[in-house]
């Protein structure tokens, strides 16, 4: 009783913290986000160059890196300072040496290369503050045809209490206003959607 109560506070807290662009460090996040499922889906492979925008404290940064390989690169862009230094110091620690951070900018992530492979972005839609702006300036770093992997909360059900959340609709109708198309959603998650779109033709 006392085990489900906690976990109840940790989760109603967790996603009163994503809402507001923090998300609580889960122990049991890689449950129900699991990461290499994610990445499966999104068809990460060896020697791919990625972009990651918002990738907070690095959450999918370090297993992006690790699928992506020696040959392969991360661009972990965030506007957040802290967080940034917190996956530079991981990735020192680990010796993980194909992670790049990108400070980036309200409307534009800065990414440095113009050609990426995928740009990948969980939980970040719902937080930006000109989404429109940002995902039309995302354009400019994808390579023709690249996916743009967008993972978001379900709020069909928790909306009324977590209103930061997007609902699909307004996920769909602002990444549709930014000039992408929907490729296909992948729903085998408990909590999310994944999105994957690309650059309408
Ligand atoms: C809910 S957190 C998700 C972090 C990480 N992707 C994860 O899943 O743990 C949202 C992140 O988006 C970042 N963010 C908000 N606005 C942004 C912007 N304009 N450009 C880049 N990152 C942004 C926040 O600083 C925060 O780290």
């Amino acid at each position: 009783m006392v085990k489900r109560r906690l976990s109840m506070i940790l989760m109603t807290a967790s996603l009163i913290l994503a809402g507001t662009g923090i998300v609580l460090a889960e122990t049991d996040r890689e449950t129900w986000q699991p990461p290499e499922q994610i990445l499966d889906a999104a068809g990460v492979r060896a020697g791919m160059r990625i972009g990651e925008a918002g990738a907070g404290t690095g959450f999918l940064t370090f297993h992006l890196a690790k699928r992506v390989g020696d040959e392969g690169v991360v661009f972990a862009n965030d506007i957040s300072a802290s967080g940034l230094a917190a996956i530079r110091g991981k990735a020192e620690r680990d010796g993980v040496s194909n992670i790049v951070t990108v400070m980036g900018e309200i409307e534009d992530p800065v990414f440095p290369e113009n050609d990426l492979d995928m740009v990948v972005m969980v939980y970040v839609l719902h937080c930006l503050e000109r989404p429109v702006r940002f995902m039309n300036n995302l354009k400019g770093y994808l390579k023709s045809g690249a996916p743009v992997v967008i993972v978001e909360r379900n709020t069909h059900h928790e909306r009324a209490h977590y209103p930061a959340f997007m609902t699909n609709r307004q996920i769909l109708e602002t990444i549709q206003e930014s000039g992408y198309e929907l490729v296909r959603t992948e729903t085998f998650l408990p909590r999310d959607t994944i999105y994957i779109y690309q650059i309408a033709r």
